[in-house]
């Protein structure tokens, strides 16, 4: 459909979050349609060569100029009256290869629809999202915002979860849904991301999540995931890179394929995926004016202090943690936010309580556990280990999620869920 490989979606949908403070979604239609609301990028592709800079610009300025009140800021919002504010929903953008017509909404569902109806008419805001600016907020207000509960912030949010289908990623997948998210669940495993997607689309009745296949220890792979997403749904918010394997082993006789494996998904892969992610948010930054982005990594406790036996693995976390403050550096220029979760041991997920492959019947079978005749004994073992005396869930580590996604004054930290196991210092 266009001859240029450039990202024209990103960057209208920076322009949504600019001016409606919440997040959209940004289809291109299969056919043209006009549309009131035009955005020439021709001088763009002067010389037969896209300058992303000059087409922002040029988005920028026509978006200036539309028709559509912006939203107020600070104590205006506070005191302006109910009306609601509009944002066009079709946008024609003039390239070199033609017209493209662009659709908007807040909804991927009605986005489709409108695609499907040739619905033209105005996106109204909402007076809850009506964009509120730090420097004029008034007192009062900052606390409001502050005892909202915190899963506010996803609301509406695009995002991706990584490893997906199953563990710590489908717990953040669930989470991130019931906060309003619409979620791309990426997983080796596609058929497990499929099923979940389903369960979760019927469940809530409307399209909230969406399964994609993806290796993310394989640059192509990697690639046509972003790609997808962009096609999908124009852009991204959250990124949540959380598939992992671990390969216990020792250091005189692991075999260098294992500590390859565990290096490749828990340590390259968290490279390959914040280059695609952060190029499109970074697109996206170009026209989103004050709009934070997010990229967390799963991590572990194991990114902090050593594990015995568990070399491989140790070392990815810890080296992912020098990526994360790397990274964090880097794209703090275009509001990209980079962070680690580090959970302790999730007793309660597959990768402990498999019943065939879990570890906690490795370890009794391994004769780990001094004395423990059944998995509860080696289970009351290492809950032993922990201060508070119990392994880590989903919801405290999404607890820990909302709070990075909240915060706009943090970057480049690995913040630890493992119940006083580990303590920073
Ligand atoms: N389970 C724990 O106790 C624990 C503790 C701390 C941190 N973590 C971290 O949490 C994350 C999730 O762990 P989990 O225990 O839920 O794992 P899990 O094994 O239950 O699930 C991992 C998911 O990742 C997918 N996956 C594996 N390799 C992939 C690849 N190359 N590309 C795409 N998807 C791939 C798997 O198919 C699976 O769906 C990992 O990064 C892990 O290191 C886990």
């Amino acid at each position: 459909m266009k001859n240029h490989e450039s990202s024209i979606a990103p960057l209208l949908r920076g322009l949504y979050l600019h001016n409606a403070g919440r997040s959209v979604v940004v289809l291109q239609g299969k056919q043209q349609i006009k549309s009131d609301f035009q955005i020439d990028m021709q001088e763009a592709f002067r010389d037969g060569v896209y300058n992303e800079v000059l087409a922002a610009k040029s988005a920028a300025e026509a978006c200036a100029s539309w028709l559509f009140e912006r939203a107020p800021s600070g104590a205006e919002a506070l005191q302006a009256n109910q009306r609601p504010l509009s944002l066009p929903s079709c946008v024609n953008v003039q390239t070199d290869s033609g017209l493209e017509a662009y659709w908007v909404d807040w909804d991927l569902d009605n986005c489709r629809k409108r695609i499907h109806a040739e619905d033209t008419s105005a996106l109204e805001i909402p007076f809850a999202y009506k964009r509120i600016g730090t420097e004029t907020k008034a007192a009062t207000d900052i606390y409001q915002t502050l005892l909202q509960n915190r899963s506010r912030f996803a609301e509406g949010k695009i995002a991706l979860v990584t490893g997906g289908a199953q563990g710590f990623g489908e717990e953040l997948v669930r989470g991130l849904i019931a906060a309003g998210a619409l979620v791309f669940i990426a997983d080796l495993n596609g058929e497990g991301a499929a099923a979940l997607a389903e369960r979760l689309n019927t469940q809530y009745g409307k399209t909230v999540a969406l399964p994609a296949v993806c290796n993310v220890a394989d640059e192509e792979s990697v690639r046509d995931l972003f790609s997808h997403i962009e096609q999908q749904v124009g852009g991204l918010d959250i990124c949540i890179s959380n598939a992992g394997v671990l390969k216990a082993g020792s250091v005189l006789d692991q075999d260098l394929g294992a500590f390859k494996l565990v290096t490749d998904v828990n340590y390259i892969a968290f490279f390959l995926v914040t280059k695609y992610a952060a190029r499109l948010m970074r697109l996206q930054a170009m026209t989103a004016g004050d709009w934070y982005t997010d990229i967390v990594q799963i991590n572990s406790k194991s990114g902090l202090e050593g594990s015995n036996k568990n070399g491989a693995y140790a070392g990815s976390k810890f080296g992912g943690i020098g990526l994360v403050q790397s990274f964090a550096m880097e794209l703090v220029d275009y509001r990209i936010k980079v962070n680690a979760i580090c959970p302790g041991n999730f007793f309660d997920g597959p990768l402990w309580s498999d019943p065939e492959k879990g570890l906690f019947v490795q370890y009794l079978a391994a004769g780990k556990v001094p004395g423990a005749k059944t998995v509860a004994d080696v289970r009351a073992f290492y809950e032993a280990k922990v201060p508070m005396k119990r392994g880590c869930t989903g919801p405290d580590v999404l607890k820990a999620l909302f709070y990075i996604i909240e915060q706009e004054y943090e970057t480049g930290q690995a913040v630890p869920v493992t119940g006083g196991q580990v303590m920073l210092h």
